[in-house]
């Protein structure tokens, strides 16, 4: 099994869409995931305790008992066990750090959130784990081009020297009202850019997981244009939600 935690200094960055959505989209493809809601404000938790598979879905947990969690989804056959994190205090989210195979730092492409990723992935490093800063609430492309924001924030995180996915996920209502409708944005009709943002993150990130090279650290002189999709993770096929 395989555990990722989804964290960020900042209140409001996307931890919990991040979280629910990847959740979400992993057992579309077949993968066996569960979510850990270890913020006392259990966010994740209203958005999903209403699911018919909430009970095999959705664990309410804290800090102290995140490492005995890790364990039973271990035994209990789970393949991926994503936790949902709270915005402070540190040692709460260090707990989640330690159990973690790869720590993904949430970050609006903002000056605040960015200082707040570096913060994140220096406890990340200090803990000797692995850790990928992945943008949330970026402004959509216009006509193919990234936004000024977009990619001065690919390129502080370079300077930084920090792991950054390359798919970042856009600023769009439809994580709002699926949320509101208790889904991820693979469960709503007509959010295919929505959905294949959430995709593609999750293939990066399980790609990561699952021990295979690390794409390298992209900077604002790629392609940022580039389909993600293009690598999806091996062996699996993303089942179409039900309309
Ligand atoms: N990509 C996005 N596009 C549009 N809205 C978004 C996006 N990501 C998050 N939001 C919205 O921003 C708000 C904060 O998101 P979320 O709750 O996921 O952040 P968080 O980091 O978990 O916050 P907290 O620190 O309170 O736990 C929510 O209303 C959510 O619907
Ligand atoms: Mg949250």
């Amino acid at each position: 099994m395989k555990t990722l935690a989804v964290m960020s200094r900042k209140g409001g960055a996307g931890k919990t869409t991040v979280a629910v959505n990847l959740t979400l989209a992993a057992r579309a493809a077949g993968v066996k995931a569960v979510l850990a809601d270890a913020d006392p404000l259990r966010s994740a938790c209203e958005v999903l305790r209403e699911r018919e598979e909430a009970a095999s879905l959705l664990f309410e947990t804290g800090a102290a008992k995140l490492f005995a969690l890790t364990e039973a989804c271990r035994r209990s056959g789970a393949e991926l066990l994503i936790i949902d994190t709270p915005a402070a205090p540190e040692a709460d989210v260090a707990e989640a750090v330690k159990v973690a195979d790869l720590c993904l730092a949430v970050s609006r492409p903002t000056y605040l959130d960015l200082a707040a990723a570096v913060r994140s992935v220096a406890i990340i490093q200090r803990l000797g784990r692995e850790g990928v800063v992945a943008l949330n609430q970026c402004a959509p492309r216009r006509n193919g081009v990234e936004p000024p924001q977009v990619l001065k924030a690919f390129e502080a995180l370079r300077f930084a020297g920090l792991p950054v996915a390359g798919t970042a996920l856009r600023s769009r209502v439809v994580y709002q009202t699926a949320f509101a409708q208790r889904r991820s944005v693979l469960e709503i009709e007509g959010a295919d850019r929505a959905s294949d943002e959430v995709r593609a993150l999750f293939a990066e990130v399980w790609k990561r997981l699952s021990g295979e090279k690390p794409a390298p650290v992209r900077t604002a002189n790629d392609d940022l244009g580039r389909p993600w999709m293009a690598a999806r993770p091996a062996g699996l096929t993303f089942v179409q939600p039900p309309a």
